[in-house]
């Protein structure tokens, strides 16, 4: 029903080295090799994207990075540039994970500016929100993603945001076995594409792809695509095998 094309990324997280992203390439890519009709990204560390990059060039697996900074250079000790990701063979950046707001002390403000830089690079962004526990027993969960889109889409106009990617990634769902209910999933992410619509146009709300990421594993994964807002999946630990992240890449 939906025109949108489902995206099936792997946020690899600080998991694997060159070497063993090879290994995990090598096995990877033929068992999904039949998979046309989707996307399909893995975001490694920093550190394994060249090597990476030699293995799914040609295929139809894309890079993408973990974060990025917003300078395309200059004296900014530790960071990583638009530009450099460019060069690596990046396609993707996923920015404002929420280890990196709650370890790293990213802020909307920050996640504004690196998806205007990763924009302006060429790369697609995958901007994540999403509420922690405490946020969503005490009923806030609407205003935590209104905040996060709002203000990580601050000062953008709609024809800005073509390559935009949104992830849902409710923190409690993160790493836990607790995935969100189908239903959680697709009111969250019904709520982001409204407010896409207002704070932009409809032709934006619908054809932007909104992920879900928290516990996504092989046995929910169909059930999670079936809703009519849910465009993907953001896995983390499920994509660090290549046999189940290729069973959630094949979801029927
Ligand atoms: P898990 O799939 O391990 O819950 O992680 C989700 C995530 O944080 C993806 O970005």
């Amino acid at each position: 029903m939906t025109a949108r094309r489902p995206l099936i990324a792997g946020n690899w997280k600080m998991f694997k080295t060159g070497a063993e992203a090879v290994e995990f390439a090598r096995r990877f890519v033929p068992l999904v090799a039949g998979a046309g009709d989707r996307d399909l990204m893995i975001a490694p560390a920093f550190t394994a994207l060249e090597a990476l990059a030699g293995e799914l060039k040609g295929t139809p697996v894309a890079l993408g990075a973990q974060n990025l900074h917003w300078e395309l250079e200059g004296p900014f000790t530790g960071e990583i540039s638009p530009r450099m990701l460019a060069a690596a063979g990046c396609r993707y950046v996923i920015i404002g994970h929420s280890e990196r707001r709650q370890h790293f002390g990213e802020t909307n403000e920050s996640v504004a500016r690196r998806t205007r830089a990763a924009l302006q690079a060429g790369l697609a962004p995958i901007l994540c929100v999403g509420e922690t526990e405490t946020e969503r027993n005490a009923g806030g969960t609407f205003s935590v993603l209104d905040k996060h889109v709002r203000k990580g889409l601050k000062n953008f106009v709609a024809n800005e945001l073509g390559a935009l990617v949104i992830a849902y990634e409710p923190v409690w769902a993160i790493g836990t076995g607790r995935t969100a209910t189908r239903d959680q999933a697709q009111e969250a992410h019904a709520f982001i594409r409204s407010l896409v619509s207002n704070l932009f146009n409809a032709e934006l709300a619908g054809a932007v792809r909104i992920l879900y990421g928290g516990s996504v594993k092989p046995e929910n994964i169909s059930e999670l695509m079936a809703m009519p807002d849910i465009d993907g999946a953001l896995v983390g630990g499920a994509s660090l095998n290549p046999d189940s992240f290729a069973k959630i890449a094949l979801f029927a």
